[in-house]
């Protein structure tokens, strides 16, 4: 068998798409523990069992590996801040958090659009993680859309639909589409060069193409590398109505893009923005560089000048 390397791994896995949970238990002290997991799956109907996989390299394992009873809470779209949160190494993860004990005592966080209570029934050992399963002994659940999690990055349908709406609304009065991404790797920014200025990578469409895919192979060829295209930033009309821009967020798959004249990678936090080549794109980069410190993503939906920014974590 070939060697298999487990970070390429790790980005295959991640290639699925999934919701994501924080799981919560209390140690025999009775502090409150937890962490953000997307190894979530539901198992059996009869009797009602799930699964969530903690790693044995958790500050927590110790307590979940041996507690009775534990809790999954299934968090919703506007709650990227809490998954953040729980899978950060700063910060009091309870005290910042809004949420109550559960019949069995377990941590159950406020705002969660599914929540189950779980008697631990078994763990399984499991290579550098545990499968621990839970016989649920409550639950409840609510009809709000959840926070999703693909490829390293969070998403959120309902914010993904709206963006969709407003493209499909616009292109019908637009003459073209621009398309543009945040390509981030490593704390960095891919800008273009033109002449002294700095620009995002963009790409001028007609409006009837399918400005995701294309704007993948654009990059794609630009960098001789495979790349991932995420959420939507921004999406907006120009003032003379006359094309849309909608940016994305783009990762690379690897570390294999090639170095070209036409642009560079820039550290996110020293990015010269007077260099930047149009007002647009400078105010969508200041917004990025702060919610690449903060975490907390959001999508800019309007025109040029005036427009809503709609929070994807809360
Ligand atoms: C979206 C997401 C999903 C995660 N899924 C898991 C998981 O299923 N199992 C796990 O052990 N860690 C998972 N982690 C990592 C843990 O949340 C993180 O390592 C943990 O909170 C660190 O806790 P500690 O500082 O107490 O060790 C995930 C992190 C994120 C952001």
């Amino acid at each position: 068998m070939s060697k298999i390397d487990p970070i390429e791994l790790r980005n295959a896995f991640g290639k699925f798409m999934t919701g994501v949970t924080v799981v919560t238990t209390k140690d025999t002290n009775g502090t409150p523990l937890g962490f953000t997991a997307n190894s979530f799956s539901s198992v059996s109907l009869e009797p009602p069992l799930l699964l969530v996989c903690p790693a044995k390299s958790l500050s927590s394992f110790d307590a979940f590996a041996n507690c009775d009873y534990f809790h999954v809470n299934v968090l919703a779209h506007d709650q990227q801040a809490v998954s953040n949160r729980f899978a950060s190494k700063t910060g009091d993860r309870f005290e910042e958090t809004d949420w109550q004990a559960d019949a069995n005592g377990s941590p159950k966080i406020a705002g969660a659009i599914a929540s189950f209570s779980c008697k631990r029934d078994r763990s399984i050992d499991a290579g550098d993680h545990i499968i621990l399963l839970g016989e649920v002994t409550h639950f409840d659940s609510s009809d709000d859309t959840g926070l999703g999690y693909s490829a390293g990055g969070y998403f959120s349908l309902e914010m993904e639909r709206k963006a969709a709406e407003l493209e499909n609304q616009t292109n019908e009065s637009s003459n073209k589409v621009i398309a543009g991404a945040f390509l981030e790797h490593e704390d960095q920014l891919l800008l273009m060069h033109h002449g002294d200025q700095l620009q995002l990578p963009q790409i001028e469409l007609d409006d009837e193409q399918a400005s995701f895919d294309l704007l993948k192979e654009h990059l794609s060829d630009l960098l001789k590398c495979s790349v991932s295209v995420g959420s939507v930033f921004s999406i907006f009309e120009h003032e003379n109505q006359a094309a849309t821009s909608i940016y994305y967020r783009v990762s690379l798959d690897n570390d294999d893009a090639q170095a070209n004249s036409h642009g560079a990678l820039y550290p996110i936090k020293a990015i010269e923005l007077d260099r930047i080549a149009t007002d647009s794109s400078r105010t969508m980069i200041r917004r990025y560089v702060t919610e690449h410190e903060s975490g907390n993503h959001t999508i800019y939906v309007g025109s040029e000048s005036q427009g809503k920014i709609h929070k994807v974590g809360g």
